[in-house]
């Protein structure tokens, strides 16, 4: 028996479960109910990743602790995950006893061992909040292009990666004022110093090869150290010995650790048997492919420097996209898991990831018409459909009683036999193909059922054992079915399981058919998904954003304070050394001026010029390191869509109030 420790992601404590933690948690859960059916030892843990300014900003908002905030996201979390039938072991927080302790610990072996060392670093802080400004609290003009409104880490507009120090006009988006910059001690991990230990490391099958691939990138330009403190007023961990805080980088992985420790309290388990350096055990990570770094870079140098484990595996996964796109609020495609749970049901989700998942890193795309099609014809169709065709016939002339022999030991066998290959298949979490494995059993099972057409020897008298032994072959079949699908489909493999009287199913009994044996009556098992629920669902995420949108509502008179005019484009052109601006020449009736627009990428200079456009005519004159912008022309943009320019009718006057 192997003795495994599987986590998921920590998810943030700040923001509701959503499709994109439940592809995470419903792979590992799938991986580890497989584990379990395999008689394997499998413990899951997982917690709420609560560290971080975030935490305080949200609670500061909704006007309670971070206490508060992270106790009540902590029980919607759970229920969320409980409601899809994931099954954590234990459930915890990082803001907990053991997760303090574990820090600590490490981070005083990290000190003993040499490898933290303290550096003087200047920072953007607000000295209204007062507080240090991470680089998503921080925008201003990108240093490369000069376009406004860019983040502290890189310009959207152009691509470019700076310090947040570099930004031109730099403002803070918590108070609205211009930081200061300022100087504060910081504690670093010196990573470097684990080159050629996280080389080996990584070259041993413990990451995906491509995942591989990509960290020997990152090893080959070279290892900075890791800057694993924050200045106060921060909600985490005090360093000890110092003022600072641990960042919450530092502490999230350790939050594993600190799950699997509390855990081990009245459960019997000794934490030292998983974590101690010379462990048996396994340990298993499941994450996404935006944290790898954290995963495979960080947390085996942190482990290897303070003497733990190393992990087993790290299994990472693609990003998830809803009808071919990023998830979009407006779009009704960012859809949290309870709106999906008042419209559908958890395993229909299960199974639609499951016949996505491959083992790779590529991103899986959601679509509801294959969502609805996949669960309505292979799982409903071909699957469930064997035991309701045969079902009825053993109700009704075999009094509910299985045959006495199995009719074809040959085909029993094609399905038995299929144990090695589904298995491995698991193992490796290529549930894609499991799942068709599965689904052409399914197909020999249905062609079996129509070739012999049990309702063909129904219509004479006599041949109700030859219909016993055709259905009760084809429900032995199903049987196994459900066995190889039950890491995905628990809650059909219980009704199954009620339905064909036997105890709870697992893997060791593929092998031995039900003979001479009682089933229940037939009670439909799984139902189709109706188009109109998903409808439903959609156009509910739809409403969930406009209700929960961060917009306050403004007044008329505030809306007035715009002066919004027609303007013409008389000129257009590049200009030198942005990426994505054009210098636009407006006539805005009684004068012209000059406007910077970063639409270069979706417009030729040349196709702007005489078309009518809108202008914000009373926004403060800007100086950019190309000239100075007098206003701002409005145009539609969404990431992902594209830019498009509004345009007043023809024959609109330039110079015209829009009102
Ligand atoms: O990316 C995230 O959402 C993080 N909260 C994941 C943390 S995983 C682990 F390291 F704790
Ligand atoms: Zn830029």
């Amino acid at each position: 028996m192997r003795r495994i420790l599987v986590t998921s992601a920590l998810p943030n404590a700040n923001g509701a479960i959503h499709l994109g933690h439940l592809l995470e948690h419903i792979q590992t859960d799938i991986w580890v109910r497989y584990q379990r059916l395999r008689g394997n030892e499998c413990i899951y843990v997982c917690a709420d990743d609560t560290h971080g300014t975030g935490t305080m900003l949200k609670a500061d908002e909704l006007g309670i602790s971070p206490q508060q905030l992270i106790d009540q996201v902590r029980i919607d979390h759970r229920q969320d995950f409980k409601d899809f039938l994931v099954e954590h072991d234990n459930y915890h927080s990082t803001h907990s006893p053991e997760n303090e302790h574990y820090s600590a610990l490490i981070y005083e072996r990290l000190q003993d061992a040499g490898y933290i060392f303290t550096k003087e670093v200047e920072q953007l802080y607000d000295p209204e909040k007062q507080l240090f400004l991470a680089d998503r609290y921080v925008k201003g003009t990108c240093p490369h292009c000069g376009v406004d409104d860019q983040y502290g880490d890189n310009c959207e507009a152009c691509g470019a990666t700076y310090d947040a120090t570099e930004l031109g006009e730099p403002r803070s988006l918590l108070s609205g004022s211009p930081p200061t910059l300022e100087s504060s001690t910081h504690h670093f991990f010196d990573l470097a110093q684990f080159k050629d230990f996280l080389n080996d490391w990584i070259s041993t099958e413990t990451v995906q090869s491509e995942v591989a691939n990509k960290l020997k990138e990152w090893l080959d330009a070279g290892l900075k150290a890791w800057d694993i403190s924050r200045d106060a007023p921060y909600f985490g961990f005090l360093i000890p010995g110092t003022d600072k805080y641990f960042y919450v980088w530092m502490d999230a992985p350790i939050g594993y650790m600190a799950s699997f420790s509390n855990f081990c309290d009245g459960n019997d388990l000794n934490f030292e048997e998983f974590w101690a350096k010379d462990s048996v055990a396994e340990v298993h990570h499941f994450i996404g492919k935006d944290i790898v770094n954290f995963h495979a870079l960080f947390w085996p140098a942190v482990l290897k420097a303070s003497d733990f484990r190393l992990p087993t595996r790290i299994h990472s996964h693609g990003f998830i996209t809803v009808e071919g796109r990023k998830m979009s609020k407006s779009r009704g495609t960012f859809i949290n898991a309870r709106t999906y749970l008042a419209h559908l049901e958890p395993e229909y989700l299960r199974y639609y990831y499951a016949a996505k998942l491959s083992p790779n890193n590529d991103d899986i795309d959601v679509n509801w018409d294959d969502f609805v099609q996949r669960v309505n014809s292979d799982l409903v169709g071909k699957i469930v459909n064997i035991a309701s065709r045969c079902a009825g016939f053993i109700n009704q002339s075999s009094e509910s009683t299985l045959a006495p022999t199995i009719h074809d030991m040959q085909l029993f066998h094609v399905f038995v036999d299929a144990q090695e290959t589904i298995g491995q298949l698991y193992e490796a979490g290529d549930t894609n193909r499991a799942v068709r494995e599965v689904t052409a059993l399914a197909d020999r099972a249905n062609q079996y059922i129509a070739n012999q057409a049990p309702w063909e020897l129904a219509k004479t008298d006599g041949q109700e054992s030859q219909i016993q032994a055709i259905c009760s072959l084809g429900i032995n079949m199903y049987r196994i079915l459900v066995i190889y699908l039950k890491p995905i489909l628990p809650r059909l493999a219980e009704q199954s399981e009620k339905f064909l009287g036997c105890d709870e199913l697992g893997w060791a009994d593929i092998g031995t058919p039900l003979i001479n044996h009682p089933i229940s009556d037939f009670e439909p098992l799984f139902q189709r998904i109706d188009k109109n629920a998903v409808k439903g669902m959609v156009d509910a995420s739809r409403e969930d954003d406009i209700e929960t949108a961060d917009n306050p509502m403004i007044t008329i008179s505030d809306f007035e304070k715009i002066d919004l005019r027609v303007a013409r484009i008389v000129a257009a052109e590049p200009v030198e050394g942005a990426d994505k601006l054009l210098r636009l020449t407006l006539d805005v009736g009684d004068h012209q001026r000059t406007v910077f627009s970063g639409i270069k990428l979706a417009y030729a200079p040349e196709d702007l010029v005489g078309r009518l456009t809108v202008v914000v005519a009373n926004l403060e004159s800007r100086e950019m390191r190309f000239g100075t912008s007098e206003g701002m022309v409005l145009a539609a943009a969404s990431g992902d869509s594209g830019v498009f320019l509004i345009s007043a009718d023809t024959g609109a006057e330039p110079g015209t109030r829009i009102t």
